[in-house]
């Protein structure tokens, strides 16, 4: 008599209480729309959340990850300027799974909810695809920095307009970063390339290895798994010249239980010979710094190195394509720091003092380090300054004092800014 009592009360409470979110009509849509490109079956993510069963097994933890914005992986905070395809969830959809996490009601699978609205990506054609020249097994675990050596086979003027990445093994290729060598410096990284019989070479920050810089650093674009390419704004396009070569620096991720897999990874291009708004990587940086004035003292866990400065004249002496004289829009900004950065910022400071936050990157993550697309260009006027800062935090127990260099255990401080003059 009383369970029945207590039963009928538990039932008539259930019947008054709005209905909890659903997997089938709230959850699914945010994981299908913003994670199942990367948690599927062989994708890059330690596991898959493309079945209510999945996303039960993980609940918990996936509530945690998008509350802390840990996932989905997106490291811009709040600044002055919106990004294109930005996947990050509001706060709204946040409470859902966090609310869902602890009922994990999979609702009825015959009503599902509408699906989110696309962040888009993609390249609107391939014209070129260069792979690896051969396959390479990553031969460091977990990380294993490798770069390859991709000949540019155009023989006439083109503009990059588009790039893609086919990895060979979707789950163990975290980051690629694409560099372009000038014809007149592509015989350095071919020479790396054959200092041994293995493909490739070892490289960490860049595509010099641990050897000195020999030519100026031309980033080209990042790619970070998960994201179908990207196709550069405003149908701007980056020149690449007959004779160049591009370094495809491979970030290798080796977690999963197969162990390390035979690569070889494919790049993807979209091409013209013509675009309205040329495009370049300046990267905004200190030259003291690389003249090793950016000590990183150890037991330290705030130290901070910044440069104001109007940096067009160093843009021109690093052999900039564009002609910065009338100033330069910012059209994307990578910003690249080693292990030890915790945050990154990049301001526009204006002539009448009004400031811009271009970009802040509050927990700066090594394993993530993306291009960020701006929805609209943001212009540097001639008397304006360009404040880029970064903080470093060296208070690991085993820290040693380090500055400037190419090596994980040296740092660096750079905001590469993707730019155009019109
Ligand atoms: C761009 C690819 C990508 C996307 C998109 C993505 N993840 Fe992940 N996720 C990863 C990778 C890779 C890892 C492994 C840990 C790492 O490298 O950070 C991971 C780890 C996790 C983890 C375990 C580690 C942690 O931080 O808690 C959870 C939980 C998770 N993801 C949930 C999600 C959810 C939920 C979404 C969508 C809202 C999502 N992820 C979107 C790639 C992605």
């Amino acid at each position: 008599m009383r369970t029945f009592l207590v039963i009928g009360f538990v039932l008539a409470l259930s019947a008054c209480q709005p209905p909890g979110p659903t997997y089938a009509k709230d959850i699914k849509p945010i994981l299908d729309g913003r994670c199942v490109n990367c948690h599927v079956a062989g994708g890059v993510a330690p596991f898959a959340l493309d079945s209510y069963e999945n996303a039960k097994t993980y609940a918990v933890q996936v509530a945690d990850a998008v509350e802390k914005g840990r996932m989905p992986p997106w490291k811009a905070g709040p600044s002055d300027v919106t990004y294109l395809r930005n996947p990050s969830l509001s706060d709204e959809q946040k409470a859902t799974i966090s609310a869902w996490a602890k009922s994990t009601d999979q609702g009825d699978v015959k009503k599902p909810g509408a699906a989110l609205p696309e962040i888009g990506g993609g390249v609107t054609r391939v014209d070129r695809s260069l792979k690896m020249p051969a396959a390479y097994t990553p031969s460091k675990t977990p990380d294993d920095y490798r770069c390859f050596v991709l000949t540019w086979p155009e023989t006439t003027r083109k503009f990059i307009t588009g790039v893609n990445a086919l990895p060979g093994v979707p789950e163990q290729a975290h980051h690629i970063a694409l560099y372009l060598i000038p014809a007149d410096a592509a015989m350095y990284p071919v020479m790396w390339d054959a200092e041994d019989a293995t493909p490739g070479y070892e490289c960490f920050g860049g595509p010099f290895g641990n050897r000195p810089q020999q030519f100026a650093v031309n980033l080209l674009t990042a790619w970070i798994p998960g994201y179908s390419g990207t196709m550069f704004p405003r149908g701007g396009g980056i020149e690449v010249e007959p004779g160049a070569m591009i370094v495809m620096q491979m970030h290798y991720n080796v977690q999963n239980a197969r162990g390390p897999q035979l690569d070889q990874t494919e790049m993807q291009f979209t091409l013209e010979d013509t675009v309205q708004r040329r495009l370049a990587y300046q990267p905004m940086l200190d030259v003291a710094w690389v003249g090793q004035q950016m000590e990183i003292p150890a037991a330290n866990p705030a130290v901070v190195h910044q440069l104001v400065s109007d940096p067009r004249s160093f843009f021109q002496l690093l052999g900039s394509p564009l002609d910065n004289t009338n100033g330069f829009n910012i059209e994307a900004v990578m910003f690249h720091m080693h292990k030890l950065g915790r945050r990154g910022e990049l301001i526009l400071e204006k002539a009448d003092r009004t400031r811009l936050k271009v970009i802040d990157i509050p927990a700066w993550d090594f394993h993530w380090q993306n291009e960020y697309q701006l929805s609209e260009p943001v212009r540097f006027e001639p008397g304006d300054k360009l404040r880029v800062r970064c903080t470093f935090d060296n208070s690991a127990a085993n820290a040693i004092t380090t500055n400037w260099g190419e090596n994980s255990d040296q740092e660096m401080c750079v905001a590469n800014i993707l730019s155009s003059v019109n």
